[in-house]
């Protein structure tokens, strides 16, 4: 009996209770791997109240006067980068002078990588979404609190990483810089593969701080297991450019470590849990004068009628 459970207990260890966790394009029923869904059995995490991406109601979120701008340091260093395929999604390691404080989080942060969430061709691929607007592309900049080494470390504290969002919007024109990310995911087409792009800058592809002052704010996880709720998570206003040829480009390089393309790498968003997603000022500043407009604006008609 006791080696009937054993035997168990080994079998379960070698197949489902150890699976490997994939995405819903990945998942067929015959298949062993964890979908989104089914995460949890796995990473108990994946099933908490602080889960993310979510949708943002933008009518619903609160305003808060103290989330100031960031200070970004070194982005506009020239780093060489390492990009390589996780077969999840593809990684691009930050060197440690990529900081960064300010925006109302708690001390300094150091830069870990930068990876993107995507759809497949003509279907958007954001994780976060806006008034239920999904977006075409999402870009994560993944930071580690100071003195934290590693995600290990950092996930027992509520803002252990920050993690900065930004939405793609698709448009006519290239993105200028974004072609050498594209051709460097051309390298890393299989899972484990790496490749190095040279004399970039993160001020590259992201805005200066200055013009990144409106931005949301709520607390949540990582979008892949384990689900660490370790996460001050910050989508902002502006978003970023890409062409419709990019953005078909993107999507059809990459393979999944079960060797399928990389398609609808997002994790489906996730209930707020009573949270509250807080707005920068900045942001309420825009719609104030907005509302102020209007109300200009009805002023004179009703006037005129
Ligand atoms: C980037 O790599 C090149 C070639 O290996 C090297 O010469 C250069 O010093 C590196 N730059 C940085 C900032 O590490
Ligand atoms: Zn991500």
């Amino acid at each position: 009996m006791d080696f009937l459970v054993y035997l168990l207990s080994m079998l379960c260890l070698l197949s489902q209770c150890t699976a490997q966790w994939c995405y819903q394009s990945q998942y067929s029923c015959d298949d062993t791997c964890r979908d989104p869904v089914h995460w949890a059995a796995q990473f108990p995490s994946c099933g908490g109240l602080r889960q993310s991406p979510i949708n943002i109601v933008t009518s619903k979120v609160h305003v808060n006067s103290e989330l100031p701008p960031f200070s970004f340091i070194g982005h506009t260093n020239t780093i060489n980068v390492t990009v390589e395929n996780k077969g999840h999604s593809a990684h691009f390691a930050l060197p440690q002078l990529v900081r960064l404080t300010g925006g109302g989080l708690p001390g300094h942060y150091r830069a870990a990588q930068f990876h993107f969430h995507w759809g497949r061709n003509g279907r958007p691929g954001s994780e976060h979404t806006i008034d239920g607007e999904r977006f075409p592309m999402e870009l994560h900049i993944v930071h580690i609190k100071e003195p934290y080494g590693s995600l290990a470390e950092a996930e027992h504290d509520m803002a252990g990483i920050a993690l900065l969002a930004f939405l793609f919007e698709e448009t006519t024109e290239d993105h200028p810089h974004l072609n050498t990310v594209i051709a460097a995911l051309g390298r890393v087409q299989n899972n484990g593969s790496s490749t190095v792009i040279r004399n970039f800058q993160l001020s590259d592809i992201i805005p200066s701080a200055e013009e990144l002052h409106s931005y949301y704010r709520y607390v949540g996880s990582m979008t892949t297991p384990g689900c660490e709720q370790a996460v001050a998570w910050t989508v902002f206003h502006k978003t970023l450019s890409i062409s419709s040829r990019q953005l078909d480009a993107i999507v059809q390089q990459c393979r999944f470590w079960t060797g399928q393309p990389m398609i609808d790498i997002f994790r489906p968003t996730q209930p707020l849990d009573g949270r509250v997603v807080y707005r920068s000022q900045a942001g309420a500043a825009l719609t104030g004068s907005i509302q102020l407009w209007l109300g200009v604006v009805s002023a004179l008609l009703a006037l005129w009628i």
